[in-house]
């Protein structure tokens, strides 16, 4: 039976490239689930894009000296690259500066409105005299009214600990150029979250197989549930479709609003481009149709309850009723899952932060694999996690050279020495059904912690495999068995069969690795589908064109199960799949991130 499963990432700002530790929170998880997913016959739709709106994008700009526009196209084209050379297989990859997105964004808001789950509201609000801009909060600094701590921020001051507004503190100035703010009136919208208080409980209430502690942050945080804000003083951002907003200059969408609106949105421009406009539907609405979000911790509140709040009110299925809007009634996310933190300090003995790994310049030396293995196994999955290059080192030489990469060789180089092709087994013995069955019930194993998340596990069961198969070797020695070929063919055709099993296992965390397996056993065609970086026009602006990732996925052939090798296919001499790294990285860094000593 095959399960519609939207994949939902986490948006990356294109206020930059992204360095290793964002691709740990949303990006290589989330790649991982979607191949399994395919693999087990599942229908996905797995979509993400740049989130290009608002203070993040703005502030940046201001430091490069570009517009905002200017700044959201040369790190949206970048952070594309980023993916797509990770390999991650995103149906669409887009960004939220497109006409269908802010369509979709004022679509959803209307019904929102219609419902009554939206509020205006007059507030004090700080501005750049000198730009005529918002300042955010966060700012402004000055010194707090209460401990009289100088530092204050706007959204609250660090010494006491106080929650403040950024009207209350004495001295204010803004932390961009100095200058004194000015305080004025100004209306905003709000959503009523409050009117979300009793569906959200009951909707979380049955979410039981969330990971716990995003489950209990997300529950507490429903006793104290106050309207938000869902408008700034902006200029950049998305316009708010009504009379008196729809041309006010300095009133757009808050960047979250918009932002997570992204995942119906970019699921709607798929279903444009696919040439079937209501494609996205069975991912949204079909009652069977799974929902998972992937993100770092830092991003839970917004996909945990301000996400299925809009949704919510939407479908007319808040506290208050109403009537579904132009969508439909839509699903709440199945499960949100978020990582910890990944930080780079480099070294276990260094203390400096701060060297930040680009994933780029990471490419260009490791490849893909390396990293997506480093982070499914030793990655940020329950505690925040410090990348150090000697456990990089040890990782990538010890576990995917010696163990995965020389299990691949060796058993390859054999049998293309002895036979060269696939051999013909003769009466199998103990061993080698124990292997056999070993390797064919990780299937079930591997793909029960794939599909709950657990990646780690994950990846640990499918090297079991693959220690397994060595120490099979170890002990067959078919090297040793030359006077008796039936034998040594019945070994080596097992080894076999478990390095495709092993393949398969593997897949979901290193696709590209794979792809050469496959074709080190005699295979052919596409066994792991790889993204496209495509350049598109704006559906609703023609003219503006952006890069997109996607993939025809549905082509490739790699499955969720053992698939029994072919006697009599031809092998050639293998070629290594996985180079060993100096041991002096472990000591030093890359030249582009040395490390730093612990003094400097
Ligand atoms: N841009 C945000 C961040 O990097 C994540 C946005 S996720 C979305 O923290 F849901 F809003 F799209
Ligand atoms: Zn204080």
């Amino acid at each position: 039976m095959s399960t519609p499963v939207l994949t939902a990432v986490a948006w990356p700002y294109a206020n930059g490239p992204r360095h290793i530790g964002h691709v740990s929170g949303f990006g290589i998880p989330s790649d991982v689930f979607a191949r399994y997913q395919r693999m087990a016959g599942n229908k996905v739709l797995m979509v993400s894009g740049t989130d290009e709106h608002g203070t993040p994008i703005q502030v940046q700009a201001d430091k490069e000296g570009l517009t905002a526009r200017e700044l959201a196209d040369k790190y949206n084209r970048q952070i594309a690259s980023d993916l797509h050379g990770l390999g991650l297989s995103y149906d669409l990859f887009t960004r939220t500066t497109t006409g269908n997105h802010y369509r979709v964004v004022q679509e959803l808001f209307l019904s929102l409105w219609r419902n009554g789950y939206v509020v205006a509201k007059t507030q004090l609000g700080a501005i750049s005299p000198s730009t005529g801009r918002t300042l955010p909060d966060r700012y402004i600094e000055g010194t707090c009214p209460i401990c009289g701590y100088d530092g204050a921020r706007g959204d609250q001051c660090d010494n006491c600990g106080n929650q403040l507004d950024p009207a209350d503190l004495r001295n204010p100035v803004s932390r961009i150029n100095g200058e004194t703010p000015e305080f004025v009136e100004t209306e905003h919208l709000f959503l009523d979250l409050p009117a979300f208080t009793e569906s959200l409980g009951e909707w979380l209430s049955t979410r039981t197989e969330w990971r716990p502690n995003v489950l209990k942050f997300s529950q507490n945080l429903l006793d104290d549930l106050r309207p938000r804000a869902i408008t700034r003083d902006l200029d950049w951002g998305v316009p708010v479709p009504l009379d008196g907003w729809r041309d006010a200059p300095m009133k757009r969408f808050y960047v979250w609003f918009d932002a997570v609106i992204g995942y119906l949105s970019a699921s709607v421009e798929w279903a444009r481009r696919s040439g079937d406009d209501d494609a996205w539907r069975e991912f949204w609405t079909s009652p069977d149709a799974l929902g998972y979000y992937f993100m770092g911790k830092d991003n839970i509140v917004f996909h945990s309850l301000v996400w299925p709040s809009l949704l919510l009110g939407q479908n007319g299925a808040g506290d208050k009723g109403g009537t579904a809007g132009a969508f439909g009634t839509l699903n709440l996310p199945t499960e949100v899952v978020s990582s910890e933190f990944l930080t780079m300090s480099g070294s276990k003995f260094s203390t400096s932060r701060g060297t930040v790994i680009y994933v780029h310049e990471f490419l260009e030396e490791f490849g893909p694999d390396a990293l997506r293995y480093f982070i499914s196994t030793a990655g940020p999955e329950n505690q925040d996690v410090d990348f150090t290059w000697d456990e990089f080192v040890r990782r990538t030489n010890f576990e995917l050279a010696n163990e995965w990469g020389n299990l691949v060789n060796r058993s390859i180089s054999m049998a293309h020495k002895n036979v060269g092709a696939v051999p013909r087994p003769e009466a199998p013995q103990q061993a080698d059904a124990d292997l056999t069955a070993l390797s064919a019930q990780a299937f079930d194993v591997v793909g029960g912690h794939l599909r709950r998340s657990r990646f780690r596990q994950a990846a640990n069961e499918a090297m079991r495999v693959v220690t397994a198969a060595n120490r099979y070797l170890s002990e067959q020695q078919p090297w040793q068995l030359k006077d008796d070929p039936a034998r040594r063919d019945t070994v080596l055709h097992t080894a076999l069969q478990v390095v495709s099993d092993a393949n398969t296992l593997l897949t979901p965390f290193l696709p590209h690795a794979a792809q050469q397996v496959h074709e080190a056993l005699g295979g052919t065609g596409v066994w792991a589908a790889q993204p496209e970086l495509q350049d598109v026009e704006d559906l609703d602006a023609p003219g503006n064109s952006y890069p997109i990732l996607t993939g025809t996925y549905s082509a490739e052939q790699a499955r969720w199960e053992p698939v029994p090798i072919e006697v009599g296919r031809p092998l050639a001499k293998p070629k290594p799949i996985f180079g060993k790294l100096d041991p002096s990285l472990a000591e030093t860094g890359p030249s582009w991130a040395p490390i730093k000593p612990a003094d400097e």
